[in-house]
């Protein structure tokens, strides 16, 4: 009976490396659009694709960011200048990948920009502070996709959504997790949307990672402390802050610098012939946080919770 059911595991196995080696024809001929190019995931895709003989559309936010690209990769790469926040921007991207790509459609969309502060226990925050994230993790990265889908469905491309782990076990407070929960299920709609018209929609959910994303997060916390009402202050007290930079230290100091354990993970995605609905990069990701996300809450919660302090006025 085992050995029956290891020999079924493994033939799955087997067929599944089999099916994604094979790799899709003419990818000297597709067109990428990769958000969020200056710096990080974003940026090393966009050269590990130029490299790989892709036609890479990179958009950055800044135009330092764009000539710097553009310095250091192939004539084939083109870059221009996208803040996701604003759709006027939005559309006119959506412009000139449409007068890039001609009538080949657009194969791959990267929704890859994305901001992680203002970051903290969520009292602490405004409001306002929520909107800042939800407006680039989350809606950003939506007006993008309901721009560009024309031109990928007129490819029968790919949409590739950057999310995280944290969009399956929300373990910050802040908009962070609750736009990466979104992503998750605006991604989730999308692919049964458009299975009919032979785009794929593919998620991504890397742990953490060495990037810029994590400058200034202690920072944020302690921004956002000093901010925060005073009967805020008397509630949690100075000791739980200060936990919270030595817990967040902890994090970044763990965090993975192989990089390429995601860029990998979308390349692949938009190189295969059968990619994969969800792939998870870092070990963090697949040891710890996939499975901490499919616990009961309650072991969940326990487990987040047991190296926070407590907050001074806690019961
Ligand atoms: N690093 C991690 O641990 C981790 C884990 C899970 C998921 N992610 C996700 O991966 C994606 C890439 O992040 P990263 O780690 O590579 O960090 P990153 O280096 O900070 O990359 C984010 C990129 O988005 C750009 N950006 C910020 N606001 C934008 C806006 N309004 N419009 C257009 N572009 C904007 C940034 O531009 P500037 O450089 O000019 O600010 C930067 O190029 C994000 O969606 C992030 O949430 C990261």
């Amino acid at each position: 009976m085992w050995l029956y059911l290891a020999a079924l595991l493994g033939l799955y196995f087997l067929r599944r490396w089999y099916r994604e080696r094979q790799s899709v024809e003419k990818l000297t001929e597709k067109y990428v659009f990769i958000t969020g190019s200056d710096s990080g995931f974003g940026n090393q895709l966009a050269r590990q694709l130029d490299a790989r003989g892709l036609r890479v559309l990179a958009a950055c936010l800044t135009q330092k960011g764009a000539k710097e690209l553009e310095r250091v990769t192939s004539d084939r790469l083109k870059t221009t200048i996208l803040d996701v926040t604003s759709t006027e921007n939005v559309a006119a991207a959506a412009e000139w990948v449409k007068g890039c790509v001609g009538n080949k459609g657009l194969w791959g969309l990267v929704n890859n920009a994305g901001i992680g502060i203002p970051a903290a226990p969520n009292e602490w925050l405004t409001k306002d502070d929520f909107a800042k994230v939800i407006n680039v993790n989350l809606l950003g990265l939506i007006d993008v996709t309901l721009h560009m889908l024309p031109l990928v469905r007129a490819a029968r491309g790919r949409v590739v959504n950057i999310a995280s782990v944290y969009g399956r076990l929300a373990c910050i407070g802040g908009c962070y997790c609750p736009s990466k929960y979104g992503v998750e299920a605006f991604s989730d709609s999308l692919r049964r949307e458009l299975h009919p018209f032979g785009v794929q929609v593919i998620i991504i959910e890397p742990g953490v990672f060495r990037t810029p994303i994590l400058n200034n997060v202690e920072d944020n916390f302690w921004k956002a402390w000093s901010q925060a009402p005073s009967h805020i202050k008397e509630c949690y007290g100075q000791q739980y802050l200060e936990d919270l930079c030595r817990s967040c230290q902890l994090l970044c100091k763990g965090a993975s610098s192989d990089t390429y354990l995601v860029t990998d993970s979308i390349e692949h995605a938009l190189t295969t012939c059968y990619p994969r609905t969800r792939y998870s990069a870092g070990w963090d990701a697949k040891l710890f946080y996939i499975p901490l996300s499919y616990m009961p809450t309650s072991l969940a919660d326990s487990v987040l919770t047991y190296f926070m302090s407590k907050p001074d006025q806690a019961v």
